[in-house]
């Protein structure tokens, strides 16, 4: 689960529902905000990302809510994946600032495959702003491929690519 990790004592849970002020807070911090611009990362503006829907999420029968921690159980990062049928979204991942491009989110984006294969998830679909180089190196370095994009899909405009992973061929 932890292929090309740089942090010691990374930890990977399933999140409860008492996590969601954490994971409103996570997301927060991120993501780009109208306020803060300069974050990277851009999300669907129609989904409000506050509590009460990280609650729904978290109490979802078919979501993987996952917390990254480091040492001290300090959360540095999150995960949302929702399943129907045989297939699964990623809704959303982030790292904190100052702790990328360590291998926490390929940690979490593996530990999410290892929850998801087993319960007969065929495919995992990845839905990114086409310029978010880090998300799309890590989507594609794990094997996604492109299959589509959406048009305008975000506030801003700016289009979507959607990957495929195909969990059924990964050992
Ligand atoms: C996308 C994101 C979750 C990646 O998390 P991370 O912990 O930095 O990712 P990792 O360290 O596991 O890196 C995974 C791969 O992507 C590459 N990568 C990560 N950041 C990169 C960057 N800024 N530029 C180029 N490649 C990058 C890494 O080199 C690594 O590739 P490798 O396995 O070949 O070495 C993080 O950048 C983030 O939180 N972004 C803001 C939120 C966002 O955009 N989420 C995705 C849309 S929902």
């Amino acid at each position: 689960m932890t292929h090309g990790l740089d942090v010691d004592g990374l930890k990977i849970r399933a999140a409860a529902s008492c996590d969601a002020p954490l994971f409103a807070a996570l997301h927060a911090s991120c993501f780009v905000s109208r306020e803060s611009p300069e974050g990277i990362g851009r999300w669907n503006e129609n989904e409000p990302w506050n509590e009460s829907t990280m609650a729904q999420f978290i109490a979802g029968p078919r979501t993987v809510c996952l917390i990254a921690a480091i040492a001290g159980d300090e959360p540095v990062g999150f995960l949302i994946a929702r399943a129907a049928a045989d297939e699964a979204e990623l809704l959303t991942i982030g790292v904190l600032l100052g702790h990328r491009k360590r291998g926490i989110g390929q940690a979490l984006l593996r530990e999410a495959v290892a929850v998801l294969r087993p319960g007969g998830i065929r495919q995992l679909f990845l839905e990114v702003e086409e310029t978010n180089t880090p998300a799309l190196s890590l989507y594609r370095g794990l094997g996604a491929v492109p299959v589509g994009r959406r048009p305008g899909y975000y506030e801003n405009g700016a289009d979507a690519a959607v990957l495929r992973l195909d969990l059924q061929a990964r050992p």
